[in-house]
């Protein structure tokens, strides 16, 4: 008798083309001709459509400030620079990131201190930062993790008691909501990556917002000089005309243009991608060894545009069959979904041993009181650790589609429940998984 199973002979759960289920971002005519318009305007550089752009997203978070930038490592690197992170100060940040949360802070002359991530979110876990402050740390990094709000109620706690800033990396969460604010609008500062893969996508792109003036002013100062201009604080003005980080950040126009009409498109989009995951979410609940990574119904959070998002695995109640053993079934049943989240960033040679500026120590701890020693070893962070074999990328559907999210949930449903057919055979996962970039496939 052959399984029902693909990957033993049965047949293909998923049977129907998905079409553009899954195909992001949406370009519509009116983005074209936004396009258009800016080229033909000979206004490819220049600000004045960044700055629509920036009125825009600001007033949709409801912040006084938003600066648009050319990547989201560089509204990242800025935001660290304006809430007057320098050498020798510390964040801290979950190491269960995208590099770019944590690693701009070196090129201040700052380090990083990781912190471990809560299993139900996969965002930073408030209960394991106090204890790594020091009389250096300056600020706090959440980043609302493949969508899903940080506790920001107990990290804004823990970082008023110790005179902290809190940066938000929205990267993953675009329009996500904490008990009734979007993400992004509650920290001191916050970034957001705007590049084609993410939610909200304009080309390249990212952007940072604030309610604070001289926070703005400062991130005005380090890398926009075209806009010195709007400077007003005496301290910043002998720095004037040229940029204090020695860096050109500004957005590319024709990513601003895309921006200003995916701003008017995302509610609805936004919308459709929510009904959809949430379907998804629902039809996989309560499979055996399967979970889905989302905050629990009442809780006022909300999971916005769902950037890469993921399955929670469990190999305990699969008699331990490996998540790359799983992924090899699901893609027999033409689900392709690889298995692990980001690589720790604790554990690369960057964290460790690398000395890049040429200090004679390792860059992490170059601009530390010698004799401290900050690095974080294999095991130090148990849940970020473990997370690569308890994680499963998810379909990322863009569209409300029924049929073809229960063809995918049939998929999930059927290699769940012959596991025991899978485990011989089973090669295990290989010991480097996980990747530095989240990846996302246009196909799922
Ligand atoms: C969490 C997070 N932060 C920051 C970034 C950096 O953004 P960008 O790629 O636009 O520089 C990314 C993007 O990939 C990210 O995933």
């Amino acid at each position: 008798m052959t399984s029902p199973l693909a990957l033993l002979g049965g047949e293909k759960a998923v049977q129907s083309d998905p079409g553009n289920t899954f195909v992001w971002p949406i370009i519509t005519p009116e983005m074209e001709a936004a396009v258009l318009e800016v080229l033909r305007a000979g206004a490819m550089s220049g600000v004045d459509v960044t700055r629509k752009f920036e009125q825009e997203f600001a007033a949709w978070h409801g912040m006084t400030y938003a600066l648009a930038h050319n990547t989201g490592t560089a509204a990242l690197e800025t935001a660290m620079f304006a809430i007057g992170i320098g050498a020798g100060d510390e964040i801290i940040c979950p190491s269960l990131t995208y590099w770019a949360s944590a690693l701009p802070v070196y090129a201040l002359g700052g380090t990083v201190v990781f912190a471990d991530v809560a299993p139900h979110s996969l965002c930073i876990d408030p209960r394991d930062i106090e204890h790594r402050i020091t009389a250096r740390t300056k600020a706090i990094v959440a980043v609302h993790y493949k969508g899903y709000p940080a506790d920001m109620d107990a990290i804004m706690e823990i970082a008023r008691r110790h005179h902290l800033k809190v940066i938000e990396d929205g990267s993953h969460a675009h329009g996500a909501c904490y008990k009734g604010r979007l993400v992004g609008a509650i920290g001191d500062v916050s970034a957001f990556s705007l590049m084609s893969g993410k939610s909200f996508a304009v080309g390249e792109g990212g952007i940072l917002l604030t309610n604070d003036r001289a926070t703005y002013e400062r991130a005005i100062a380090f890398a926009h000089y075209e806009r010195h201009g709007e400077l007003t604080l005496e301290d910043l003005a002998p720095g004037a005309g040229l940029p204090l980080g020695g860096h050109k950040y500004r957005m590319h126009q024709l990513s601003s243009a895309v921006g200003r009409v995916q701003i008017k498109n995302y509610p609805a989009q936004m919308a459709e991608i929510d009904r959809a995951m949430n379907a998804f979410c629902d039809g996989i609940e309560g499979l055996r060894g399967l979970g889905p990574h989302r905050p629990p119904s009442g809780s006022g959070l909300t999971m916005g545009g769902w950037y890469a998002p993921s399955v929670k695995y469990c190999p305990e109640e699969l008699g331990g069959l490996s998540a790359t053993r799983f992924c090899q079934a699901l893609a027999a049943e033409r689900v392709t979904v690889t298995p692990g989240a980001n690589k720790p960033l604790h554990l690369h040679p960057l964290f460790n041993t690398l000395d890049v500026y040429r200090q004679g120590r390792p860059t992490r701890e170059a601009h530390l009181p010698q004799g401290a020693d900050i690095r974080q070893p294999e095991g130090s962070l148990p849940v970020t650790e473990e997370v690569q074999h308890r994680i499963l990328n998810a379909p990322w559907f863009k569209k409300y589609r029924p049929d073809i999210i229960a063809e995918y949930v049939a998929a999930f449903k059927k290699v769940s429940s012959h596991y025991q057919e899978l485990l011989p055979g089973d090669p295990g996962n290989p010991p480097d998984m996980g990747s530095w970039g989240l990846s996302v496939r246009r196909d799922a």
